[in-house]
């Protein structure tokens, strides 16, 4: 699969991402109160290779702490649905560093990607 295809199906599993949060948040009465996020983007098919990965790595910390608020709380439900969500993540993680060439745990790959100092 190319990476045009991944990220087709990246798209389609961050809206099932959307659709699983939004029927827990329906679950705890709740509405969701923050602004999304700017995307950043780049004329550079690499920089906006980078961007996206930048963005999971940001998505897969957020989530593993939400898991873990999650079971402290004892909703072990939404710990499940957030679970498998961050394994989903994580395989974006791994479909966008083996496009780049890198390894997908950001904690073993500081100082790469666009705007990281160079080593000389
Ligand atoms: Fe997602
Ligand atoms: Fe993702």
């Amino acid at each position: 699969m190319d990476i045009a295809d991944q990220l087709e199906t990246h798209a389609h599993q961050e809206l099932d991402h959307a659709l699983a949060v939004s029927k827990q948040l329906d679950y705890f009465g709740a509405y969701p109160v923050h602004e999304p996020k700017s995307v950043q983007v780049s004329e550079k098919n690499e920089d906006m290779l980078w961007f996206d990965l930048q963005a999971e790595d940001e998505t897969v910390r957020n989530y593993r702490e939400r898991i873990r608020q999650a079971q402290e709380l004892g909703e072990f439900a939404l710990a499940e649905v957030l679970q498998e969500i961050v394994r989903q993540e994580q395989d974006h993680q791994i479909d966008l560093a083996t496009a780049l060439g890198v390894v997908p745990d950001d904690r073993q790959r500081q100082g790469q990607g666009p705007g990281a100092a160079s080593a000389s």
